[in-house]
């Protein structure tokens, strides 16, 4: 099966001149959504990973299934205000505009393993802000996964060093 086939392309949103990649077909295919948690969890398998973490809102679709077939727990990293125990922040820029996300202090234990896992890497600066509140609070970043990957936006020089794993690239 070509998971690509489950991605629906909307030219000018949200914004003129971006390419949307619509990642509803693929959650609304039993099938397809199957096969994707299933590549990721088979690339995470025998990395010694101790939790997912995944970004509001589009990384909690991936990130808890990914999270519950490989036995383990989940983080949700969120928008501003919306964790409610001591948290760390830090800004990020967008494909198009600017926004922040916080964790929770408590969230890692000093060492954890942390995959995180996302929709979609475009310019890394979200994946990038996650990957800092990780190591803040005291976890080792171990592996970044996507479903897409917009290979034009650059992301992966935000992230050297990084495993990266995604499932379809784009380069438009
Ligand atoms: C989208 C997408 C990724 C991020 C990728 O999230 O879900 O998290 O942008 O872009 P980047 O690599 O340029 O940072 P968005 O902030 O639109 O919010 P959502 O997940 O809540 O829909
Ligand atoms: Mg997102």
């Amino acid at each position: 099966m070509d998971l690509r086939d489950s991605i629906r392309i909307i030219e000018n949103f949200p914004v003129e001149g971006i390419s949307f990649k619509d990642i509803t077909p693929l959650l609304a295919d039993g099938e397809a959504l199957r096969e994707a948690i299933n590549q990721i969890v088979n690339h995470l398998k025998d990395k010694n990973i101790d939790m997912i973490a995944g970004p509001e809102a589009r990384g909690f679709l991936f990130g808890v299934p990914v999270a519950n077939e490989l036995g383990i727990g989940f983080i949700p990293v969120r928008k501003p205000g919306k964790l409610p125990y001591d948290t760390y922040a830090v800004e990020y820029d967008l494909e198009y505009g600017k926004d922040r996300l916080e964790i929770h202090k408590d969230a890692i234990k000093p060492g954890q393993r942390i995959a995180v896992v996302d929709d979609l890497l475009a310019t890394g600066g979200t994946v990038a802000a996650v990957s800092k509140l990780i190591e803040e609070v005291g976890g080792e970043v171990a592996s970044l996964n996507f479903v897409i990957e917009l290979t034009d936006l650059n992301g992966r020089d935000k992230l050297q060093g990084y495993d990266i794993n995604s499932l379809i690239k784009y380069d438009i």
